[in-house]
Order: C-alpha cells, then sequence, then structure tokens
C-alpha cells in the first residue's frame, strides 16, 4: 500500500458515503515566482507545469496545491478525494439533495463532481488514492543522550521536511450553514467548534481536521498546513522562512481544537502556511463527540498574541 509521509492509509468505514480526503487546492497568485519562492523555502517541491506551478512534499508524489497566474491572490476550487465505489453513490447523493452538478473548469478532468458550497466555492469530488492518514501521525522528540550534543551549529542547521498537507482553513459567511453544507453534502463531520471556527474531520479515518472554517464575510482561503516530524521542525522551518524574508505570521503555539504544536507563516498575499505537529487524529471506526467553546477558550492553549488581522481575509479586501 502506498504511503503519505510514511504513514500507512487507511481502513474504510463500511456503508457511510463521505470524502476520505484533501485531494488538492488550486489557487490564483498575481506572481507566480513570488509563489516559486515561497513554498520552496518551506521546505515543498515547485514543479512548474503547463503555465502553474504544481507543489509536492519531498517524500510523496502527490499533488497537493495548484498555483495559476491570475489578477489577484483567489481561491480556485478545493478537490476531495472519495473511494471510486463511492463515486455513483455521491452522484445519487447531489441529485437527492438538489445540488447542481456543474460543468469542469477549463482544463480539468470531466470525471469529477462539480458544485458550488454555499458561498459560492467551486469544489469537486473526484476519486483518489485516500491520501489523508490512516492512524494517528507520529510526531518525535529530539533529544540526545549524554555525552553527545543533540544540535548543530546554526550554518548546519537542517531544513524542515513537511511530509503532507494535514488540512486547510476556508472562510465563510456562515459558519453554520457551512457545518451543514459540508456534512451533509461531502459527509464530513463536525470534530469541534468555538463560535467563530468549525472543524470537520472524515468519516474514513483523518487528522482532527481535513477543512476548517473561520467566519468572514465571503470566501476564501486562510491557511493550508502541513505536518511535520517534530517541533523541531517547526522551528527550523520558521527561522529557514524568517531569513528568506518570510518573518510574518503566528507562532510557536499550541491549539486546543485539533492539539497541534503550530507556527504560520504569511505567505506574499496575507494567508497563511503552517507548520503542523501532533494534530488529534480520529479513526474511522470512533464516534468523536464534538465539543463547543467559546473563541476565547478554543482558540490556543498557548502562544504569542496573534497578529491583529491574523483571520482578515484579504481576498474579498
Ligand atoms: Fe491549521
Amino acid at each position: 500500500m502506498t504511503q503519505i509521509g510514511g504513514y500507512v492509509p487507511a481502513s474504510t468505514r463500511a456503508g457511510l458515503l463521505g470524502v476520505h480526503s484533501m485531494d488538492h487546492v488550486s489557487i490564483e497568485v498575481p506572481d507566480l515566482e513570488a509563489a516559486r519562492r515561497f513554498y520552496h523555502g518551506f521546505g515543498l517541491r515547485v514543479v512548474e507545469s503547463g503555465g502553474g506551478l504544481d507543489i509536492f512534499t519531498q517524500v510523496h508524489a502527490h499533488r497537493w496545491l495548484r498555483f495559476v497566474e491570475g489578477p489577484g491572490k483567489r481561491l480556485m476550487h478545493v478537490s476531495f478525494g472519495a473511494y471510486a465505489r463511492d463515486m455513483p453513490r455521491f452522484a445519487a447523493h447531489l441529485a437527492a439533495l438538489g445540488i447542481e452538478r456543474l460543468a469542469p473548469p477549463p482544463g480539468m478532468a470531466d470525471d469529477g463532481i462539480w458544485l458550488r458550497d454555499p458561498d459560492g466555492t467551486l469544489l469537486e469530488i473526484k476519486v483518489a488514492e485516500k491520501s489523508s492518514p490512516g492512524e494517528k501521525t507520529r510526531a518525535e522528540f529530539i533529544s540526545a543522550p549524554a555525552n553527545l550534543r543533540a544540535m548543530p551549529t546554526r550554518d548546519q542547521m537542517p531544513v524542515a521536511v513537511p511530509r503532507r498537507l494535514s488540512h486547510i482553513l476556508l472562510f465563510a459567511s456562515d459558519i453554520p450553514r457551512a457545518i451543514d453544507f459540508y456534512c451533509r453534502v461531502l459527509g464530513l463531520r463536525l470534530s469541534d467548534e468555538a463560535g467563530v471556527v468549525a472543524f470537520l474531520h472524515g468519516v474514513h479515518g483523518s487528522d482532527h481536521h481535513l477543512v476548517a472554517f473561520a467566519q468572514s464575510g465571503g470566501p476564501g482561503l486562510h491557511h493550508v498546513s502541513w505536518d511535520v516530524a517534530s517541533v523541531q521542525d517547526i522551528g527550523v522551518g520558521a527561522a529557514r522562512m524568517a531569513d528568506l524574508g518570510f518573518s510574518r505570521g503566528w507562532g510557536f503555539g499550541r491549539h486546543v481544537l485539533g492539539s497541534n504544536y503550530f507556527h504560520y507563516v504569511r505567505d506574499p498575499w496575507g494567508s497563511y502556511s503552517e507548520y503542523s505537529c501532533d494534530i488529534d487524529f480520529i479513526s474511522a471506526d470512533h464516534d468523536w463527540q464534538a465539543m463547543s467553546h467559546t473563541p476565547e477558550n478554543g482558540f490556543y492553549l498557548w502562544g504569542p498574541v496573534p497578529p491583529e488581522d491574523f483571520a482578515h481575509n484579504y481576498e474579498i479586501g
């Protein structure tokens, strides 16, 4: 079985209809070279393809992001992976719900199911290998035995190596409506919510969230999050990005909802890429009980105060 970043993809939960993975996200940006510099610096593999950029990790052949050039930064579409056996069920499910199936955008394959969410964001359900993990992702604590130096000198600092995309956070104009749509239509489940944010997981086993939502006046992409192996990787990744001129962001800290250690690096367009480690995992056979919190209680356990515009949606001005 193919592995993503060393983790065995999963089991399935027979009978339940739901997407199993975040397959890829397509984003329009005004400067592809700036995107290449940012994501290469972040530790990802950037490949020029068809006039745009495809983003992979260094450790797996799955394409996670697609950048094309346009007048501004804008979320183009979000593609979710599903099992082949579930595609006819999804088609019937959407028809039963009265949800319009759309033609694929120009240049995209026509074997997926295309639709729009309540904020107008274009979504795809496509057959894909399960790229979300099938078990809790291992995290490491780097320590040295006695009489050895644990760390190199700064000029020998290792490079952070993201292992896979963990999740994305989208802006939504109505959080309860977004929860209802993504659960009812795509078969995701609510993990936890804190008023202005909500987190959804996959029913076939996934991290605490595959997709999350933050309150805004309209749609947009807030961040993409990359799993790394250790807190050390979060630190060296953030330090390298600062050396490259990308020092703005938020972290180092630890979230409450999802429990991951985090550091967000601000991209050239006011959205973020997150280094994430040790996020909670929800197994395919587990009925997770979602909890509700106040925003103050659910946002983060510890860390610096976030930048004032951390939750600002620059895609709508
Ligand atoms: Fe995140």
